[in-house]
C-alpha cells in the first residue's frame, strides 16, 4: 500500500482554527480517508537558522512543519507568490510587482522544502503538491533524488499564455510543472490554458490527442479535477449548528428579516468591494426591502503585510460605512461586516440560516463556499445561490443564479430574483446542484486524483521498461 504525502505551503494543525479555504479541507479530507504525511509551513517565522521539521501524529494522519527565515519568506510568500502569482494567475495585472529577488527567493524555499522533505520520504510514497507557492518543487525534488509518483493540483485558475507571458520566468513556470507525472487544474478553461503555454513552450507536437503531454521519455497527464465538498459533514455540521447558541444569537438578531450571507477571505479577487455597491445599487432600486434584509460578509483577514490587501480593506471599510451611513435605520444596520473567521461548523450553521448566498468573486479557481451554501440548505426550503460567472463552480452550478460580478445591476436584480423566487423553483434549482455536488463530492476528487497518479506512474515505468528494452 502507498503512503499519501500532501505538501503545501501552510498546513492546518489539529485543533487550530482551520485556514479558510478549499486547500485545507480537500487536504484533510484526503488525509483523514488514507493516512499519510502532511508536510509544510507551520506559519511560525524566524531570524536564525530553520530547525528540522517538528512532527506531530493525529488521528492516523502525521503533520511536519517547518519555519521559514523571515526575510525569505516576505519574499517567497508576500513577494513572489501573492505579489507576483496570485495576481497574474487571478488577471490582475495592476497589482502584480515583479522582481528578481522575490523570484529567487521563491526558487530558494521550494529547495528548502525539498530538503526538509527528503528524509521524511519512503519509496513506497505517493507526493501530492499543492498550489501555487510550490511549482518548482517537483523538480526540486527530482533533483534532490525523489523517484516516487508527483502530482500537483493548482487550486487557483491558471492563466491564459497572453496573460501568462507578462511573467519573465513564464517558460520556466511551464517546464516546471512538466516535472510533475500529473498535473490537476479546477476546470477545463484552466486546462485549456495551460496547454496554450505548452503548446508554445514545448510546440505542439508535444500534446497528445489524449490531453498528454510527451516531455522527452516521459509522459505527463494533465487533466481537470474539480474540487467538491463533503456533502454529509457540511450538511451535519449547518443542522447541528442551527442549534448552537452563536447561530441561534445571530438569527434572534435578524428579528424576522431575510438574511443574505457571504463568507470570503479578505482578498480583492473577491469582488466584495463591487458587492457592496450592487447591495447599495438593490437597496436603491428596490427600497420596499428597505429595513426587511440584514447582508452579513464575513470576510476574515488574510496576506495584511501585501499591499493590495491593505488597500482592499480600506476600501471595504468606507463602502460598509456608506451604505450603512445612508441606508441604516435606528433598529436597522443593512451591511454587517466582519474581518473575524469562525468555525467550520458555525459558518456552515449561518449559510443555512440564509436565504440567500452571494458568490460574486471578480476571478476564482473553484470557490468551495457557494458548494457548501448548496449542500448546507435545507432541501424543504433552500435559500438561493448567487454566483459569480467567474468563478469555477459556475462550470457545475449551472443552476444558481448566476451573475457578472462586474454588472452591479444584475446582481441587484439577482438578489430581488432570490428573495422573491417560487418555493418550488428554489427546490428545482437546489436538487439539480445537489446531484452535482453529490456526483463530484470531495472523495471523488480525491480518487479520481490519485488514481491519476497511480496509473501514470505506472505508465511511466511501462515507458522506462519499453526504453530500456529497446
Ligand atoms: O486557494 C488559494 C490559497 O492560497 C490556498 O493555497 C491557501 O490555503 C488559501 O488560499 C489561504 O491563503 P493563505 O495561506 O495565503 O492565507
Amino acid at each position: 500500500m502507498s503512503r499519501l504525502v500532501c505538501v503545501s505551503n501552510r498546513i492546518t494543525l489539529p485543533r487550530k482554527a482551520a485556514a479558510p479555504g478549499g486547500l485545507t479541507v480537500g487536504i484533510l479530507s484526503a488525509l483523514k480517508r488514507s493516512g499519510g504525511l502532511w508536510f509544510g509551513w507551520g506559519g511560525e517565522t524566524v531570524d536564525t537558522e530553520p530547525g528540522e521539521p517538528d512532527i506531530h501524529i493525529r488521528e492516523g494522519v502525521t503533520y511536519a512543519t517547518i519555519e521559514l527565515r523571515k526575510h525569505d519568506f516576505d519574499l517567497y510568500y508576500n513577494g513572489y507568490a501573492n505579489e507576483v502569482l496570485w495576481p497574474l494567475f487571478h488577471y490582475f495585472l495592476k497589482g502584480m510587482r515583479y522582481s528578481h529577488e522575490q523570484r529567487d527567493a521563491y526558487e530558494d524555499v521550494n529547495r528548502q522544502f525539498a530538503q526538509k522533505l527528503m528524509p521524511l520520504l519512503e519509496s513506497r510514497d505517493v507526493i501530492w503538491v499543492h498550489d501555487y507557492h510550490l511549482i518548482p518543487l517537483g523538480r526540486s525534488l527530482r533533483e534532490a533524488g525523489a523517484r516516487q509518483p508527483l502530482g500537483f493540483f493548482l487550486h487557483i485558475p491558471f492563466p491564459n499564455i497572453e496573460m501568462l507571458r507578462v511573467l519573465p520566468s513564464y517558460a520556466e513556470l511551464l517546464r516546471d510543472l512538466t516535472h510533475y507525472d500529473v498535473v490537476g487544474f479546477q476546470t477545463h478553461n484552466d486546462l485549456r490554458a495551460f496547454q496554450s503555454g505548452i503548446e508554445q513552450v514545448l510546440g505542439k507536437e508535444a500534446m497528445r490527442g489524449d490531453g498528454r503531454i510527451r516531455v522527452g521519455e516521459r509522459w505527463v497527464r494533465a487533466e481537470v479535477f474539480p474540487i467538491g465538498v463533503d456533502i454529509d459533514v457540511v450538511r451535519e455540521e449547518a443542522v447541528a449548528a442551527v442549534g448552537s447558541e452563536v447561530v441561534r444569537r445571530m438569527s434572534d438578531s435578524l428579528m424576522g428579516r431575510s438574511l443574505m450571507m457571504g463568507v470570503d477571505r479578505l482578498d480583492y479577487s473577491k469582488g466584495l468591494v463591487e458587492r457592496f455597491s450592487a447591495y447599495q445599487h438593490f437597496l436603491e432600486a428596490f427600497p420596499e426591502n428597505l429595513g426587511r434584509i440584514t447582508y452579513i460578509q464575513i470576510a476574515p483577514l488574510s496576506r495584511q503585510d501585501v499591499k493590495g490587501y491593505t488597500e482592499i480593506r480600506q476600501s471595504l471599510e468606507q463602502a460598509a460605512g456608506r451604505t450603512n451611513g445612508r441606508f441604516a435605520d435606528t433598529d436597522w444596520t443593512p451591511i454587517r461586516y466582519l474581518n473575524r473567521n469562525f468555525a467550520h461548523p458555525v459558518l456552515m450553521g449561518f449559510l443555512r440560516a440564509a436565504k440567500v448566498g452571494l458568490v460574486t468573486p471578480l476571478r476564482d479557481g473553484m470557490n468551495l463556499v457557494a458548494k457548501e451554501f448548496v449542500a448546507a440548505q435545507d432541501a424543504d426550503d433552500p435559500g438561493v445561490l448567487i454566483l459569480s460567472t467567474l468563478a469555477g463552480a459556475a462550470r457545475e452550478l449551472n443552476t444558481a443564479l448566476l451573475v457578472n460580478p462586474y454588472d452591479y445591476r444584475a446582481v441587484g436584480h439577482a438578489i430581488q430574483a432570490a428573495l422573491s423566487m417560487p418555493l418550488g423553483e428554489r427546490r428545482e434549482r437546489h436538487a439539480s446542484m445537489m446531484q452535482v455536488l453529490k456526483r463530484n463530492d470531495i472523495g471523488a476528487w480525491t480518487r479520481r486524483f490519485l488514481d491519476a497518479l497511480e496509473q501514470s506512474a505506472q505508465g511511466e515505468s511501462r515507458v522506462r521498461a519499453i526504453a530500456n528494452s529497446g
